[in-house]
């Protein structure tokens, strides 16, 4: 059997994520126990990291297998990713050769690279991730890349069900934050993917300038469409954003229209302070109820004030605990020992494409 990625949500069908979630929550409930034993995974970070390493680590763990972390630069060497390079600068090892070779080691491997300024055409590629999976052998499990951040979409889809029930025609909306950094937008894109793929009714908000890739948007349409939801419409105004929905997901992302353009950036985000979830905002939520989503980190007083991340309503922390669960159902899908999982990747759409 060919090998299965996890690069993007979108690459694997509805019914596949589905049995993921529902393995999830198995998982949660403590139903299922070992399955990874003697399996490894290796992660390479060439960011930064909180939930995502800790969370894949613990996961292999609890499951009898046994997690390496890589960093780049700092104890293993620094990875070259231009293909054609001629690696006469600093740069040691390229990821075509550590993909290979890791995928000798482990049974599965993680990346995580964040986009690196230049052009947008470039960056949305997502092509280190992709290299990845193109030259290893093993299942390569995307950990946040300049598009996607299909392990936080699954969480987000997981705390969704949680606190929400039917998620079928519930209203998500996904808001802007101001930042003092432009950020990827692979979190916002995977959020709202996420809630499209729960029929849920979609509403983005966000300055002008701040417009998601525009075949994300198409995506998301399409998906809501699809899975019986509805994409609403777009909203530039943050109070008029809330407005009866059942869940606001809080992110600030950077303007792809100037990507890889710093300063003008910068110029447009300054006079965008204002864009912050207060208690007064919450408020215009379904019966002043619904619920707060952020994948964190979160600038606390900047993006989301204390007294809502602190609040009845946010779910928050709950969604950084279903990272671990729904990556244990991942990997138990992905290199779990026989008879653990291997239930819902019949319905995967097929190999990633590279
Ligand atoms: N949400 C998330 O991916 O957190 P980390 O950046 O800490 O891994």
């Amino acid at each position: 059997m060919s090998k299965i990625d996890f690069l993007a949500l979108e690459d694997w069908s509805p019914d596949a994520v589905d049995g993921l979630l529902r393995l999830a929550a198995r998982v949660k409930r403590g139903e299922i126990t070992g399955g990874l034993e003697r399996k490894v995974l290796a992660m390479v970070f060439m960011d930064p990291s909180l939930r995502t390493r800790t969370s894949f680590e613990t996961a292999m763990f609890l499951h009898g297998g046994h997690g390496v972390v890589l960093e780049p630069g700092k104890g293993s060497w620094p990875l070259e990713t231009e293909p054609g390079a001629v690696m006469d600068g600093e740069t040691v090892e390229h990821i075509i050769d550590a993909a290979r070779v890791l995928g000798r080691y482990a049974d599965a491997l993680g990346v995580r690279s964040f986009p690196r300024g230049g052009d947008w055409a470039v960056a949305r590629q997502d092509a280190i991730v992709r290299n990845f999976a193109r030259y290893c052998e093993k299942p390569v499990i995307n950990l946040e890349s300049a598009r996607r951040h299909p392990c936080q979409g699954l969480a987000d889809a997981m705390t969704l069900r949680e606190k929400l029930g039917m998620t079928e025609g519930k209203r998500f909306v996904l808001t802007w934050a101001w930042h003092p950094k432009a950020l990827p937008t692979a979190v916002p894109a995977s959020a709202a993917l996420a809630a499209a793929g729960l029929g849920m009714e979609i509403v983005i908000a966000r300055p002008p300038g701040y417009e998601l890739d525009p075949e994300d948007t198409a995506s998301i349409r399409r998906l809501a469409q699809e899975r019986g939801g509805e994409f609403v419409h777009i909203i530039d105004d943050p109070d008029d954003a809330l407005v009866g929905a059942d869940a606001v997901y809080v992110k600030s992302w950077g303007s792809v229209k100037l990507y890889g353009r710093p300063e003008e950036e910068s110029a447009l985000r300054s006079g965008l302070r204002d864009w912050r979830l207060t208690p007064n905002r919450l408020r215009s939520t379904r019966g002043g109820k619904g619920v707060v989503m952020h994948c964190l980190p979160v600038r606390r007083n900047v993006e989301i004030d204390d007294a809502v991340l602190d609040g009845p309503n946010s779910v928050v922390v709950d969604q950084a605990e279903n990272r671990l669960h729904v990556q244990r159902a991942l990997l138990l899908e992905l290199i779990g020992n026989a008879g653990s999982s291997r239930q819902v990747t019949s319905a995967a759409t097929g190999d990633t494409p590279t």
